[in-house]
């Protein structure tokens, strides 16, 4: 029988990742009447969803612990079983990562749908009666209908102790930006609601009518819906392509790009928002929507509108590699054996995840050149950058290299270590990692690395010594009033 938009007491997130666990949370918060369990497959992740220690939780996201510390054992749980959250939900998340292919049809662009499949499989073997389905992943546009095929076939399944279940598929796309994810979730722009079913819209508008403002709550088909949030994605990518390709004419021309991007972003039709130049968008999302979203146009017979959109991530990865180039043929045109500082390798401030982050191509680059990396991040694990460069950190030690290996600091008595001293460490600060150091490198614009000493670095750095700013984050003057050289990202 199907349950009235009062009747929604039980909710399951399949997904305990960086969308599923922030969203459920707020909900559990915002609707205390409301029981909302998140599964995974991933039992540590799991376990550290229910860790005593919040500082443990697996996704770190300012303001989080607090809200997690609140609902959690009241009316928000965390576990791995999966199939009997399904069974006791009146509505199901669907809240699954979707990445790029990496082979088969479509490999490097269309959006791997495994995981979406299996956990709608694992909905339609056991809901029980009627279920709203909600996809909250990102997907490509008519995901529903393999969705509404899936759960369709199931329908009329045999129960013993009853009717077979039902079920209402509704599209609801997430808008939160890591970083500012609580924030987004308590105030966002508008709620996104797509679907056939206006019994199934009302009963999910109504969850967030809880604390979102009627009008920002949008109802569009189910096609719309999807295709707004990679649309959404695609937009705001191309505006950091735009403003980062203008960055590198203002260093050919003496322009400075955050003079332009102010004046351009003072006409309210282009809005200032979102034209930081940097080193690249990163993220799980920009790449990988508009890849997907290439895809989507060629299989449409699109070709134009595909090569329009797949030049965004052309230029996001030549501004990546630039970048790495530059700091190159600063460094007199090679860096082989040299330490070079990284500050921040996740792919923003504020967030502990890496997933397509610039550092990482640029850092890549840079040990392929040979040079000696010491990497600085306040959130980021050694474990993760060590899967995302491939390659574990250089050993510590006296030939390791817990310093440059001179032992000199600032009077440059390191002579450049030898072939030995290649790869990457960690420091746990900027002045430790730019101990005997050529260059430090600001890929991530902690707000820490916005306040360093100059001085105090400049200090123990080998001359000639530089500042490679590429979120122009750090304090320059203080840079180079301390004698460091210094070349920001976008300044002529
Ligand atoms: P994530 O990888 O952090 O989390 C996904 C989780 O789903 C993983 O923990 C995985 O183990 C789990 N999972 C996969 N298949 C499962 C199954 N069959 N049963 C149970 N658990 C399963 O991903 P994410 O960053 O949370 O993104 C999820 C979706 O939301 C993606 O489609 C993404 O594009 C979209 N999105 C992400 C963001 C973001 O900022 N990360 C923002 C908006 C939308
Ligand atoms: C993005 C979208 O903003 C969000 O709405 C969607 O739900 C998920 O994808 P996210 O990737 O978490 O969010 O962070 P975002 O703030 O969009 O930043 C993405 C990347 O662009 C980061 O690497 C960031 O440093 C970069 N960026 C952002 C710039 O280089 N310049 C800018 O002006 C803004």
């Amino acid at each position: 029988m199907r349950k009235m938009q009062s009747e929604i007491g039980s909710i399951c997130c399949i997904g305990a990742g960086y969308v599923g666990g922030p969203t459920m949370a707020v909900i559990a918060e915002r609707c205390p009447h409301i029981q909302v369990t998140v599964v995974d497959l991933n039992v540590e992740r799991i376990a550290a969803w229910n860790d005593s220690d919040f500082s443990r939780l697996p996704v770190y996201e300012p303001g989080l612990d607090a809200v997690v510390g609140r609902c959690r054992g009241r009316n928000l749980h965390f576990s791995t079983a999966v199939e009997a959250a399904v069974a006791a939900a009146d509505m199901v998340f669907l809240s699954v990562n979707t990445p790029t292919k990496v082979k088969g049809l479509g490999a490097g662009q269309a959006s791997d749908l495994r995981w979406v499949e299996a956990s709608a499989r694992t909905v339609a073997a056991h809901a029980q009666g009627h279920t709203i389905v909600v996809e909250k992943s990102t997907l490509p546009v008519r995901t529903a209908a393999t969705l509404q095929a899936i759960l369709g076939e199931t329908s009329g399944r045999c129960h013993t102790n009853g009717p077979g279940p039902t079920f209402s598929v509704l599209s609801n796309p997430e808008f939160l930006a890591e970083g500012t994810a609580m924030t987004d979730l308590a105030n966002p722009d508008r709620v996104l609601i797509g679907g056939e079913d206006p019994e199934a819209i009302e009963a999910l508008a109504g969850i967030y009518g809880h604390w979102v403002a009627p009008e920002k709550i949008l109802r569009t088909n189910l096609w719309s819906s999807e295709l707004s949030k990679l649309t959404a994605n695609t937009f705001l990518a191309q505006r950091i392509s735009s403003i980062n390709s203008i960055a590198a004419l203002c260093e050919a021309t003496g322009a400075d790009v955050r003079e332009v991007a102010k004046a351009i972003g003072s006409d309210s039709r282009i809005g200032a928002k979102f034209l930081q130049a940097g080193p690249g968008f990163g993220g799980s999302c920009f790449q990988k929507d508009i890849l997907s979203l290439v895809y989507l146009c060629r299989h449409y017979g699109l070709e134009e509108v595909a090569a329009y959109w797949q030049q965004v991530v052309a230029l996001n990865t030549w501004q990546q590699h630039r970048i790495a180039r530059l700091v190159v043929n600063k460094l007199f045109g090679t860096v082989n054996g040299k330490r070079l500082a990284v500050l921040g390798f996740a792919f923003k401030a504020d967030t502990n995840d890496t997933r397509e982050s610039p550092a990482i191509r640029i850092c890549r680059d840079l040990l392929e050149e040979g040079s000696q990396l010491v990497i600085v991040d306040p959130k980021v694990a050694p474990a993760q950058i060590a899967k995302d460069l491939g390659q574990g950190p250089r050993a510590q030690g006296p030939d390791g290299g817990g310093g440059c290996g001179c032992g000199g600091g600032g009077g440059g008595g390191c002579g450049g270590a030898g072939a030995g001293a290649r790869g990457w460490q960690m420091a746990s600060n900027a002045l430790e990692a730019a101990s005997g150091a050529d260059g430090v490198l600001l890929l991530t614009e902690w707000a820490e690395f916005g306040t360093l000493d100059w001085g105090e670095i400049a200090a123990v750095m080998r001359r000639p010594a530089w500042l490679f700013d590429a979120r122009a984050k750090a304090d320059a003057r203080a840079a180079r009033a301390a004698g460091l050289k210094v070349w920001r990202l976008g300044e002529g």
